[in-house]
Parts: structure tokens; C-alpha cells; sequence
């Protein structure tokens, strides 16, 4: 076998302290390393999420400076890991993986030219997906299904409320909310944006600058309430869901786009026997079976249609095009998935 040789160094999106977006810099840095079980990976799209910004900003705490940014890309695989006990194992050998494929990862610190990743963090883009589409809806799309499977099972007959609707995260749930029978209730903030997420989806979107959000829902559901919340909002929106939920219904807690929710008390679950979850992803999809299972799957809705992954804008790989995506997307303004390019095809 012939040994892999890589450039000595990486471009990346990286910061030396958390902060606003002036820390977000594009650094030259010592090519990562690479472990006996990694695959290693030339970068092709960046995919840019919510969850880049809490990094950035301290919300979620790095061990260590300099970070590198980010937890999803796509690109071409240029090497296999060398351990044998690795290249044995059934469990990597399904994925397939060669030098020269496609994977799309998710995994944190990949906002760079190169990197370097346990193979599990790798998912093979199948049933004719692009390596564009991959990296734009991978985390999102893994995140809509594992959420949708395991935090609360939606289901035909069921009526659930998305905030976001019209996000990137938001217009896949409002697509597989439908695709599984349910009725989608969105809320966002402007008309335009609920076009786009009716022409995803939603059955009924509240603009919640406009309207009463809690009123509306009981309305919409004759005084019921709803099955299931998604709330990726987080602080604003927190308390209001209680009002809106079923009895017997589950608050999924998703993200904190308007700030992390305050400490409560179960007692507060205690008048209708809520059900409250605040999942991410990356715990639902952790062995190689969940993996395989889930990616597949992701890959295969894309294909088939169920799932369209809209790209909202595609940004340069320069340090004023990462920050301006950044500050786009906590601006409130996308709809729809933030990527970078970083090749030429
Ligand atoms: N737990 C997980 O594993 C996981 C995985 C992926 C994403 N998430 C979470 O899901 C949520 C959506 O993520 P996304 O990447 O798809 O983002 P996004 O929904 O495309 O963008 C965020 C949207 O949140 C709304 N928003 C409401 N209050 C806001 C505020 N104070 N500041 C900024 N935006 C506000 C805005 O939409 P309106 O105009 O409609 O209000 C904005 O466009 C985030 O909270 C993210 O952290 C969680």
C-alpha cells in the first residue's frame, strides 16, 4: 500500500477566543492529525449551522485555542485509515468507503480545506445524491429524522407545531411532518417566508410577530392543543408551548436560536403529564447500525423527492464570506440551508 502524502498545512475558519463575529478568522494551520481509524477527507462544501455560532459566541465551550469551526462538510475521500482491525470490520466495510468516493461528515472542528475524522462520523452518499446537496443537508436532515423518529414518533393523524418552520431545520420537518400524515403548524416571522414553507409543507403557518401564536393553535386544533413541539426558538418561546400542548403531549426542545431556556421544574409538567426532551443529533446516531440506518435513509428521501433541501445562499470560502454567513443566519433573515464553497469542481 502506498502512504498518503498531505499538504503541511490547512485553510480554516477558526477562532483563538470566543466572542462576536470579528473572531472568526480564516487561519493557515498544521494539517490535522491523523489517527490510525480516521478517514481522511479534501473538502468540497461547507454546510453552516446554528450550532457554529453558539461555539463561536461561548455558549458551548471549546477545550481548547485555536478551535476550528464548524461540524459539517462534504468532499472526496484521499485516505483510508491504516488499522487493520478497521479495514476488518463489517461495520466499515458496508459503508463502503474508497478513496476517490464521496462522504458527507458530521463532526466538529471541519471547516477546512482538509480533514482527518473517525470513520463513523463519515456517511457514503448514495442513491445519486450530489456532494453539494450532501453537505447541505446532512446534519439537518439526520436531525429531522432521528428527532422525529425517536424524541417524539410522528405519525399519521397527529398535529405538531415547528417554530423555525421556514429555517433549514424547519422546512425538512414541515416536508417529513407531511410526508408521515401529520398536520404541520409552522410559525415564523414574515409572509414571505411562509410562502416558502406552505411550498414545503406546513398546513398552517402563524406569523408570530403578527398573530397570537398560542390562540391561533388552539384554534387550528379546536381548543385541543398539539401532539408534539419542535421548538428550535429556545428562550422566547419556551413558556408558551405549555399552553399549546395536548395533554399527554412532548416538547422537544431543539435549539436556542433566540438564547438557551432558563432552568425549570418538573412539577411544570405535572398539569397535562408533558413529556419535555431536549435531544441533539449526535447521541441518537452514535453506533455504526444508527449510522448506516439513518444516513441511508436521509440519502434515499432526498433522491426519492420527500426531502428537498433548499439552499438559501452559497457563500465564498473567504474569511468575510464565513462571517457574513454567520451573520446572516443569526440575523434571522435565511430560509433554508447557509453553504460555502471550498473547491472548483
Ligand atoms: N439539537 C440538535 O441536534 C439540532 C440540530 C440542528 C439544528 N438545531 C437547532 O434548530 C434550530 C434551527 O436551526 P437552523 O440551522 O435550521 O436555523 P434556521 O431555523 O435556519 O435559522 C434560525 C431561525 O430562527 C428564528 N429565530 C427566532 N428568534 C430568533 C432570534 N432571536 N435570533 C435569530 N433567529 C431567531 C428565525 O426565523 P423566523 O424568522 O421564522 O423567526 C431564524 O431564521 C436552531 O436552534 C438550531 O440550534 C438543533
Amino acid at each position: 500500500m502506498t502512504t498518503a502524502v498531505f499538504p503541511e498545512t490547512i485553510e480554516a475558519f477558526a477562532i483563538n477566543k470566543t466572542g462576536g463575529i470579528e473572531v472568526l478568522e480564516k487561519m493557515t494551520l498544521p494539517f490535522p492529525k491523523v489517527e490510525p481509524g480516521h478517514l481522511v477527507i479534501k473538502v468540497e462544501w461547507i454546510g453552516v449551522n446554528f450550532i457554529d455560532t453558539y461555539y463561536r459566541q461561548g455558549l458551548y465551550p471549546y477545550s481548547s485555542f485555536p478551535a476550528v469551526l464548524g461540524k459539517e462538510t462534504s468532499g472526496e475521500i484521499v485516505a483510508l485509515p491504516t488499522d487493520p482491525e478497521v479495514l476488518n470490520n463489517p461495520d466499515f466495510q458496508r459503508m463502503g468507503y474508497q478513496v476517490g468516493g464521496k462522504v458527507a461528515v458530521d463532526f466538529l472542528g471541519t471547516h477546512s480545506t482538509y480533514i482527518s475524522v473517525p470513520w463513523i462520523k463519515a456517511y457514503t452518499i448514495t442513491h445519486g445524491v450530489s456532494t453539494r446537496i450532501a453537505g447541505a443537508g446532512l446534519v439537518q436532515g439526520l436531525t429531522a429524522l432521528s428527532f422525529f423518529e425517536e424524541a417524539y414518533k410522528v405519525k399519521k393523524g397527529d398535529t405538531i407545531l415547528v417554530h423555525t418552520i421556514a429555517g433549514g431545520l424547519g422546512l425538512l420537518m414541515a416536508q417529513l411532518g407531511k410526508h408521515l400524515g401529520a398536520t404541520v403548524i409552522g410559525t415564523t416571522s414574515t409572509k414571505e417566508k411562509a410562502e416558502i414553507a406552505k411550498a414545503h409543507g406546513a398546513d398552517h403557518v402563524i406569523l408570530y410577530k403578527e398573530e397570537d401564536t398560542v390562540k391561533r393553535v388552539l384554534e387550528i386544533t379546536n381548543g385541543v392543543g398539539v401532539d408534539a413541539v419542535f421548538d428550535g426558538v429556545g428562550k422566547d418561546t419556551f413558556e408558551s408551548n405549555f399552553e399549546m400542548l395536548r395533554r399527554k403531549g412532548t416538547l422537544v426542545s431543539v435549539g436556542n436560536a433566540s438564547g438557551a431556556v432558563p432552568p425549570m421544574s418538573p412539577l411544570k409538567l405535572l398539569p397535562k403529564n408533558l413529556k419535555l426532551c431536549r435531544p441533539t443529533m449526535n447521541h441518537y446516531i452514535v453506533t455504526p447500525d444508527e449510522a448506516y440506518f439513518y444516513g441511508d435513509k436521509l440519502f434515499e428521501m432526498i433522491s426519492a423527492g420527500v426531502l428537498r433541501i433548499n439552499i438559501f445562499k452559497e457563500y465564498p470560502f473567504t474569511q468575510e464570506g464565513a462571517q457574513q454567513a454567520q451573520k446572516d443566519l443569526t440575523g434571522g433573515k435565511t430560509t433554508g440551508k447557509l453553504l460555502i464553497k471550498v473547491t472548483q469542481d
